[in-house]
């Protein structure tokens, strides 16, 4: 139990992917809400795509936190998130439809940016004009999301609040639309957008919202000054983050652990443990730099090994993921810009059966030798991994739930992850369920 100046009692913890999304964080997310009484998304929207199974049946989660999936904890989307209104009322009825009670526990927060269809013209347009241009797609999930975070920073966004202002709606909408059909029209070269749709689609949607649109950051100071624990879930990861990722191959928010204060409006002096979460090996979906990329193709090569036994495909767009070897220089980068308390390593059972395993642990670049990531998408391109060689394992990992458990290849492998990164390894997720799992130090006691 924490004690802070602002005099709250919770122990916060803070989720964040290391790599560029995809690494198991809804698993893990859902695993630590036996300890939580609420959870909070802080940043992205529904690019986001959180798999869960929980007693072998599969749930995919895009916009509402993973919370959802346990009986009374409340839910909330913090201000740092943008809302699409059509697909997150879409989203409720796909889970009321399986009997979970939504609408009494997810809260939104009034100040979120709205995605409207015009932010999903404008994601579509700019990716075409992209790749005619010759400059190559960013490989957007073409969910709007860069435009409506534009429009945020640009002090223009229609936000939550504004459904509840009919008239007000309208006025800001008809400057924002103008403002985006000029360029649909003109450079994007796409088809301008009426207005009364879009008006009348999002009126609809109001009243439904209304009830639940809140002061999130109020009601988690509430929750904490009562002695509730809170879990911050991030998404996408964190070499996707607006500034420290892979620029300009990222998303429009920033992921990492520091924007869980500011994206849900708590103190920074509330995020007490900050969990890092890695798979085995790394994946990225859309284009840019990946130094520890392999081929995929060919049947019987490790990258084809870990697309098809890890099935690696977006769960929202489904388009396959690009695989390679654990990158721990980049892992690295994940490590200092997010202030990494302990690491989860997810998917490990993946590895079992290769002969051999590598973890890239730093580049050659311009004749030097680098141990962390590079800044500038172009110079990671040049960057040449180099590689530590370990042996493998043919036990299978699947669903082990202790650390002896694990063969000794397999242990010695993240022990020198561990070693290499600096910060402790306190869970290895072995399998998708939730009993499938190692724990070394729990987050909420640690
Ligand atoms: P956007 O977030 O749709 O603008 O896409 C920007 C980049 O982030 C693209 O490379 C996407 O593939 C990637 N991205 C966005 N969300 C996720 C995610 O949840 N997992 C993995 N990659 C993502």
């Amino acid at each position: 139990m924490q004690q802070t100046h602002s005099g709250a009692r919770g122990h916060n913890v803070v989720v964040v992917g290391t790599q560029w999304g995809d690494e198991g964080k809804g698993k893990v997310v859902d695993w630590l809400t036996d300890h939580a009484q609420a959870v909070v998304r802080f940043q992205g929207g529904h690019n986001a795509g959180h798999t869960l199974v929980i007693k072998g049946v599969k749930t995919a989660l895009q916009l509402i936190p993973s919370g959802i999936m346990r009986d009374g904890v409340a839910c909330f989307i913090g201000n740092g998130v943008v809302v699409d209104p059509t697909h997150v009322l879409a989203e409720i009825t796909r889970l009321e439809g399986i009997g979970l009670d939504v609408r009494s526990r997810l809260r939104i927060s009034e100040s979120c940016p709205l995605i409207l269809p015009f932010h999903v013209a404008v994601d579509h347009a700019r990716e075409a004009l992209r790749e005619t241009s010759g400059a190559g797609k960013i490989g957007t999930t073409g969910k709007g999301i860069g435009p409506a975070y534009e429009d945020k920073v640009a002090r223009r966004a229609l936000r939550v609040q504004d459904l509840k202002h009919p008239e007000r709606f309208a006025r800001k909408l008809r400057e924002l639309l103008d403002l985006h059909n000029v360029a649909l029209g003109g450079y994007l070269r796409a088809k301008p957008l009426d207005y009364q749709p879009i008006y009348d689609a999002a009126m609809a949607l109001a009243e439904q919202l209304r009830p639940m649109m809140a002061d999130v950051g109020y009601e988690l100071y509430k929750i904490n000054r009562a002695g509730g624990n809170i879990l911050f879930e991030g998404a996408q990861g964190s070499l996707l983050d607006i500034d420290h990722g892979t620029y300009p191959y990222v998303t429009s928010s920033n992921c990492v652990a520091g924007n869980a204060a500011a994206g849900s409006g708590v103190g920074p002096d509330q995020l007490h443990y900050v969990l890092g979460i890695t798979k085995a090996y790394t994946t990225r979906v859309g284009s840019g730099p990946f130094p520890s990329e392999l081929p995929m193709d060919e049947p019987g090569s490790v990258g084809h090994h870990l697309s098809t036994v890890g099935q690696e495909r977006g769960t929202v767009t489904g388009r396959p993921r690009r695989c390679g070897w654990l990158d721990a220089a980049a892992l690295k980068r994940a490590t200092v810009i997010n202030g990494v308390s302990g690491l989860c390593i997810t998917k490990l059972d993946v590895l079992d059966g290769l002969p051999e395993i590598q973890v890239c642990v730093g580049y050659e670049l311009d004749g030097r030798r680098v141990d962390i990531l590079p800044l500038d998408a172009d110079e990671i391109l040049a960057c040449r991994p180099v590689y530590d060689s370990f042996p493998g394992w043919s036990e299978s990992t699947f669903g082990a739930t202790r650390w002896d458990d694990l063969p000794l290849n397999a242990r010695r492998y993240l022990e020198r992850v561990q070693q290499f990164i600096g910060a402790p390894i306190d869970m290895v997720s072995t399998g998708p369920d939730r009993e499938h799992t190692i724990l070394l130090r729990h987050p909420y006691q640690a």
